[in-house]
């Protein structure tokens, strides 16, 4: 096995339509973030806009620091202890952040390491071993989600704004059951999307698309948010500790667009009141099982700055008729985040073992926010039930009272 990669003997060695392909998906990837961070006001730079987060900063000599760590054989010459320090995972402590050298330094940080990726992936003669590559990459993008929330966290005024509850009902599409085909064990996949396997699943119904904010409205004047009795012993205690009122990236006059910014609890909560529930993972991968990630299927990538309208991406729709299923906001699922059968750490345990911990849940899909090349049918993102930062709404599901034949 290999020491680095942990995953074969032969590590996948790319050979040069890979490295083409590696060099182009870098690049793109590196524009869309060099763009986000020139959007950051200097002021939020090193700000912690929300204290369970690390300042919007950070983020990026992270991105830096975890690209020279991986490709540049621990961090090269380019990384001094310093670096090291401001940027690795078990530097400095969250708080401390606000620490970290300013932006321009920042910036030339991640300029000299990626000049350092580029003229070892030129270099034929220097082995790539693709995975790793590959993993590099979704970290960034990852990374920049994060960038993004805590951008629009920062720059978030009071917006309290009412929407009209929505007068019609969740609209269902029946998802047929079977063996459903579930996980990756391609040149992309994460350490917790292996092995891949089947899983026997019964027929059932599934929302045709996100909740939208004028059906959550509905919850919310008809008390959603006042009625213990909707919600879970764990999400009441938190929304009353908490006084949560409504979703935290509510938006004004757009009521067809996805809610965003609920946690796991008030999602629950919407479905007890809707007397449905949550889909779990493995119901929602299969419902995406003729749906290959593109531009065309849904809001994604940031290009849009925000949600859209559900339903208006045709390349997007389920061979059972549902939309937006990638993109525009992440899906809580009612599944815990456990590792799969065969499951070995990679590309180090914090990655995805840390955080088997049985109170990190299962999210799918996407937002406007995640970037093509980190996004697939059997990505699996993690957060605990109560977060609220991240671009999250969700799908109801409930049992077909008639089995499909
Ligand atoms: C997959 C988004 C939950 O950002 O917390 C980045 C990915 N892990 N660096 C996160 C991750 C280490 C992770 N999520
Ligand atoms: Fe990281």
């Amino acid at each position: 096995m290999d020491a680095r990669s942990g995953r074969s003997a032969e590590p996948a060695r790319a050979d040069d339509a890979d490295r083409r392909a590696l060099a182009a998906d870098l690049r793109a990837c590196r524009a869309a973030t060099l763009a986000l961070f020139a959007r950051v006001p200097a002021a939020l730079f090193k700000a912690q806009v929300h204290p369970a987060y690390s300042p919007l900063g950070w983020h990026l000599g992270h991105i830096a620091y975890t690209e020279a760590l991986w490709l540049l054989d621990g961090g090269g010459a380019v990384t001094t202890p310093a670096l090291a320090r401001a940027f690795a995972v078990d530097g400095l402590a969250k708080a401390d952040r606000v620490g970290i050298p300013e932006a321009p330094s920042v910036l030339d940080y991640v300029a000299r390491v990626r000049q350092g990726i580029l003229a070892r992936l030129a270099d034929p003669a220097t082995a790539v071993d693709l995975p790793l590559w590959r993993f590099v990459l979704q970290h960034e993008a990852q990374h920049a989600e994060t960038a993004t929330f805590l951008l629009a966290l920062g720059a978030r005024g009071e917006d309290a704004a009412e929407i009209a509850p929505a007068s019609r009902p969740l609209d269902y599409v029946a998802v047929p059951g079977g063996l459903a085909a579930i996980g990756h064990d391609g040149v992309d996949a994460a350490d917790n999307e292996r092995d891949a396997h089947a899983v026997e699943l019964q027929s059932f119904a599934l929302a045709r698309h996100p909740v939208t904010q004028s059906q959550f409205a509905a919850f919310m004047a008809n008390g959603g948010y006042r009625r213990p009795e909707l919600w879970s012993r764990e999400g009441w205690a938190w929304r009353d500790a908490q006084a949560i009122t409504r979703p935290l990236h509510w938006r004004k006059g757009a009521p067809d667009h996805p809610v965003a910014g609920v946690s796991a609890h008030e999602a629950e909560a919407f479905c007890r009141w809707a007397g449905v529930r949550l889909p779990t993972e493995f119901e929602w991968e299969h419902a995406a099982r003729n749906l290959v990630v593109s531009a065309e299927c849904g809001n994604l990538g940031g290009v849009q700055l925000g949600t859209t309208p559900v339903g208006h991406f045709p390349g997007g729709r389920s061979a059972d008729g549902a939309d937006d299923l990638f993109g525009n906001v992440w899906e809580w699922t009612a599944s815990t985040f456990a590792p799969y059968p065969g499951f070995r750490p990679w590309p180090y345990e914090g990655y995805s073992q840390a955080w088997f911990d049985g109170r990190h849940r299962v999210l799918r899909g996407g937002s406007w926010a995640t970037r093509s090349f980190a996004l697939r049918r059997s990505f699996r993102n993690w957060y605990v039930p109560e977060t609220r930062q991240i671009f999250a709404g969700f799908r109801p599901a409930r049992d077909l009272e008639e089995p499909m034949s």
